[in-house]
């Protein structure tokens, strides 16, 4: 006869805060904006992936120190021109953006900057913005020198990280950078979603849902 035994999690929840903030990635098509997605959240890489429809959502969280967490809900848009009109509806309320271009393609670092001066008009006026020159991995085949990106990220007030989904290089790197400038005092006075910053600061220990933690 077969016994079964239940095993529960011994798994201590993590204790202090949980924030959660909306995040999307813009860039043109093909760029990796869904590669980083999935080696942020799953930590896999797909060397032949589907470009993608419409968009997808992913959440992932990040312990920065024991008492602070940030949850990213994050919105992978799709980079064909004809979902571009598709844009404003998950940039809207966004507090964070990754606006990707590939360093292999000059014609992918104009489309970024157009995508950050349209978030810079007509985005939450407080959102924080990085860009990732991704694909750092194919250094032999870069036309995107780091200086010239650098120096546009400076004037622009832009994050800049150069990643690789391939390689994993600078990836959790990028999404805790985003984390730490959040602004994470707002649990001093935090808002319900959908109103102002639309950042929210719960305890841990009442809201602990899916997703792993990148930490
Ligand atoms: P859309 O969904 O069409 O907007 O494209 P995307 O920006 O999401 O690109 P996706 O992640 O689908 O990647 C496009 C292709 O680039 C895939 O074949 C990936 O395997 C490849 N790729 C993504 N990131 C990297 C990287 O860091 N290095 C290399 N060498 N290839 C990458
Ligand atoms: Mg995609």
């Amino acid at each position: 006869m077969s016994s079964s035994r239940q095993v529960t999690s011994q798994q201590p929840q993590p204790a202090g805060k949980l924030f959660q903030f909306k995040l999307v990635l813009l860039g043109e098509s093909a760029v990796g904006k869904s590669s980083l997605v999935l080696r942020f959240v799953k930590d896999q890489f797909d060397d032949y992936r589907e470009s993608t429809i419409g968009a997808a959502f992913l959440t992932q969280t990040i312990c920065l120190d024991d008492a602070t967490t940030v949850k990213f809900e994050i919105w992978d848009t799709a980079g064909q021109e004809r979902y571009k009109s598709l844009a404003p509806m998950y940039y809207r309320n966004a507090n964070c953006a990754v606006v990707v271009y590939d360093i292999t393609q000059s014609s992918s670092l104009d489309k970024a900057k157009s995508w950050v001066k349209e978030l810079q008009r007509q985005a939450d006026p407080n959102i924080v913005i990085a860009l990732a020159g991704n694909k750092s991995d194919l250094s032999a085949r870069r036309v995107v020198e780091t200086e010239e990106a650098q120096a546009y990220a400076d004037e622009a007030g832009l994050l800049f990280f150069e990643t690789s989904a391939k390689t994993a290089t600078n990836v959790k790197e990028l999404f805790t950078c985003i984390a730490k400038k959040m602004p994470l005092d707002m649990l001093a006075n935090p808002r319900p979603r959908g109103t102002g910053l639309n950042a929210r600061g719960v305890d841990l220990n009442r809201d602990t849902k899916e997703s792993g933690c990148a930490c």
